[in-house]
């Protein structure tokens, strides 16, 4: 039976790190309350030029794809998972194809917040089991400095993310002690704009008011316009403790699900990769699956949340680090915006 394995992995962080005390240039915050709160400590930002979430994304494919030991011209799809591109369209996936220079391969941007980079590693896998693709990059990456509300207004959201990218190159394996065993995927879109970011955007109040402040122009102004400027409308919105409340029924649920699909239980695994989202959802689910410090993987504490980047980010570090061996039982798992939320169990 094919399977995907993961042939190489990359990841990459800007060299600017913006500790919890900076942020109080611009903000009533404080180092106590952050990391009480978070779990974080500190956080990296790209350069406000000469990074995007495409440059920051080639780095981290560079690194993946060399660790395959391949080149890029080998790639035969991309897989691009960001909630921050550089343009609103067309995705990043075409302009990493065109930075890499890489064949005129097919590219195709996920956009599912928190849970992007394990869906891409989803799709990624289905494309690989039906023997369509065989090297096949999976990036998440996102620059969430340039979106964020850094005034006092903001500061519940903006201490929270940080910027960075990790890539992954998947190809069959046959190997019965390898490769990726199941995935799963959720949505719930009920409460879709607890964590979101409205505008711009073609809702014009359709699903709730209040959510856009637009002129009673004929045509046009509604997209984007001077008063949500104004109001700052174009920022992310986030009622953190409901996310805080379904975040810790769906994280376990979707990793008992996929450990339930293979046999396994909690115990067998050697390696829990949860989307840094917070450091203490992370502690609530080792709580709740009953795991060994050793059996979850954080790092939040160094780089924020990085959203569709902090799965293959953290797996790359744990792998860097001796923590994981071929044969290992591993989970990735993720929530996020949407909501969506997503596992993939796979053997190392
Ligand atoms: N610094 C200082 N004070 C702050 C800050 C800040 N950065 N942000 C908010 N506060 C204040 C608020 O103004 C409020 O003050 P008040 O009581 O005087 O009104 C107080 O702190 C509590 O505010 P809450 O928003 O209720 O804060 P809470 O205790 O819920 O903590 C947090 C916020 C950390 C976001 C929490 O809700 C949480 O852990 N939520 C989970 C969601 C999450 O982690 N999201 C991450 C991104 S989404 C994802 O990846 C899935």
């Amino acid at each position: 039976m094919v399977r995907s394995k993961i042939a190489g992995i990359g990841m990459y962080v800007p060299s600017n790190v913006v500790t919890n005390n900076d942020l109080t240039k611009y903000m009533d915050t404080n180092d106590e309350w952050i990391q009480e709160r978070t779990g974080i400590k500190e956080r990296r930002f790209a350069h406000r030029t000469e990074e995007t979430t495409t440059t920051m994304g080639v780095e981290a494919a560079t690194i993946a794809i060399k660790r395959a030991g391949i080149t890029p011209q080998d790639i035969d799809f991309i897989v691009f998972a960001t909630l921050s591109p550089d343009y609103y369209f067309p995705g990043c996936g075409v302009l990493l194809q065109r930075a890499m220079k890489m064949k005129q391969v097919g590219a195709l941007d996920v956009r599912n917040q928190c849970s992007g980079f394990v869906y891409a590693v989803s799709v990624a896998d289905q494309f690989i089991k039906t023997g369509m693709y065989k090297n096949i990059l999976v990036v998440g990456a996102e620059k969430h400095s340039f979106g964020l509300d850094f005034s006092t207004r903001g500061r519940n959201v903006s201490v929270i993310f940080g910027d960075g990218a990790g890539a992954v190159v998947l190809q069959p394996t046959t190997d019965e002690n390898r490769g990726i065993l199941s995935t799963h995927l959720h949505s719930d879109g009920n409460d879709a704009e607890i964590l979101a970011m409205y505008n711009p955007g073609t809702h014009a109040n359709h699903w709730k008011e209040n959510l856009a402040s637009f002129n009673d122009a004929e045509m046009a102004d509604m997209f984007m316009s001077h008063e949500m400027i104004d109001k700052a409308e174009l920022f992310p919105n986030m009622d953190g403790p409901a996310v805080f409340k379904t975040a810790v029924v769906k994280f376990p649920e979707v990793i008992v699900e996929a450990l339930t699909a293979n046999g396994y239980q909690p115990a067998d695994l050697k390696l829990l990769i949860p989307h840094q989202a917070n450091l203490r959802i992370a502690q609530f689910v080792q709580q709740k699956l009953k795991l060994r410090d050793d059996q979850v993987y954080n790092n939040i504490q160094k780089y924020g949340n990085t959203t569709a980047a902090s799965v293959p980010i953290a797996l790359c570090e744990a792998w860097e680090a001796g923590k994981l061996n071929e044969g290992d039982l591993v989970c990735l798992a993720a929530f996020g915006s949407g909501f969506t939320w997503a596992s993939a169990l796979l053997k190392w």
